[in-house]
């Protein structure tokens, strides 16, 4: 994508990654991500973030869209994630004499992370910079998700940089802001992005949005996805919602089933789910990545762990999505657990033990052998009804 001019003198720079598979080697990129890179232009000129190294190139073609690259001034580092870092070597080449500036914790990062020690100054909270005609103001929003993040406001156009926060997954197609795009492909992907990326970090995530909510915003540009100018609350309560861990009134179905007893059961949880009027998602977790069901079980407040025992213990793909879902620390959860066992059980009982830990509210489990016979499917009817009524209280 070419250069666009998001406000006079403020200019998206950045780039469309259509080729990494999975972002922090970890989380699927069905839809790609992009980069964000902002130029602002004064007198002076900053570049605010960069790119991955990959995309250093393209990055300095989109600027030499706008002006010279080796006339930028200042380069305001937000977020020391390669994502956004990894063209600084780069930059650093072409522009020797631009300052870095960054919150204090990335410093000792710059150094470890690309040898870069000299022409850095850290910025203090609420420290400003007048390009002449444009004013810049650096505000920490640090664990929104690492500890050196901070947001960057241009105070002229009331332009926000908050790097990470209120970003998602997925390439820009054709279209920039949140009047042109498809919020139907993008809103799923910050949700994902939401609970892979920060999801660990929700009370930082709470605290940015308290602090940041005493500047006056027109536009909220971030480091991923699109940029907010015709309703930037709408991403800033999503994440909110999000960092709040409330839940949807619905219900998340997730299992594993190697001979279909547990697919079944799970289908008649569903259904129960349904019949006491709650939206219900059943998902398959040998068939969707953990990305996904992480996701799924942060949006809804219900959630039905269905595995069979295998080993004597939960089913891998069940245990591997409940052991990343606990490790993302998601809380306020209403749970059901069922398994089927061939001669002996195990998953359910270890299931119930990882739940006490994390403290969610366990409705009720229920175990079967072999094949469900009709009063087990109508136990699962029963299990699926009374998370939806205890969500709905
Ligand atoms: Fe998009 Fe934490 O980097």
């Amino acid at each position: 994508m070419a250069a666009v001019e998001i406000r006079p003198g403020i200019f998206w720079v950045g780039v469309n990654d259509r080729v990494t598979d999975l972002f922090e080697g970890q989380w699927p990129l069905p839809h790609g991500v992009s980069y964000n890179s902002y130029l602002v232009v004064g007198e002076k000129a900053a570049l605010i973030d960069s790119v991955k190294a990959a995309f250093a190139e393209e990055l300095l073609g989109n600027i030499a869209q706008v002006m010279d690259p080796a006339r930028i001034d200042f380069l305001v580092v937000n977020h020391m994630e390669p994502d956004h870092s990894g063209a600084l070597p780069v930059l650093r080449r072409v522009v020797p004499h631009a300052p870095i500036l960054a919150a204090a914790p990335a410093l000792p990062m710059l150094a470890r992370f690309y040898g870069i020690t000299g022409g850095v100054r850290a910025v203090p909270d609420g420290a400003a910079l007048d390009l002449g005609g444009k004013r810049l103001s650096f505000h920490p929003i640090p664990f929104v998700h690492w500890p050196e993040t901070m947001a960057t406001y241009e105070a002229t156009e009331k332009v926000l940089f908050p790097c990470d926060a209120f970003g998602s997954f997925g390439a820009l197609e054709g279209a920039l802001f949140d009047d042109e795009a498809d919020l139907a492909l993008y809103e799923p992907e910050a949700v994902r992005y939401f609970a892979n990326i920060v999801g660990m970090h929700t009370k930082p995530v709470l605290r940015a949005i308290e602090v940041l909510a005493a500047l006056e915003i027109a536009v909220i540009a971030p480091s991923h996805g699109l940029v907010w100018r015709n309703d930037p609350s709408r991403i800033v309560d999503l994440y909110a919602r999000l960092s709040r861990m409330e839940g949807e009134r619905a219900v998340t179905v997730v299992y594993g089933s190697m001979y279909d007893h547990t697919r079944r059961m799970a289908d008649a949880v569903a259904c129960g789910v349904t019949a006491a009027g709650l939206p219900v998602k059943v998902v398959d977790a040998a068939r969707v990545h953990p990305s996904f069901v992480l996701a799924e079980a942060w949006l809804r407040r219900g959630l039905v762990l269905g595995s069979p025992t295998y080993d004597t213990g939960i089913f891998p793909a069940v245990e591997h999505a409940l052991r990343l879902i606990a490790r993302k620390r998601l809380a306020n959860r209403v749970v059901g657990l069922f398994g089927s066992a061939g001669w002996q059980g195990g998953a359910v009982r270890k299931m119930a033990e990882e739940v006490a830990e994390l403290g969610w509210e366990l409705v009720d489990k229920l175990e079967f052998k072999g094949a469900p016979v009709r009063e087990d499917l109508a136990a699962g009817e029963e299990l699926g009804r009374r998370v939806a009524e205890r969500v709905k209280a």
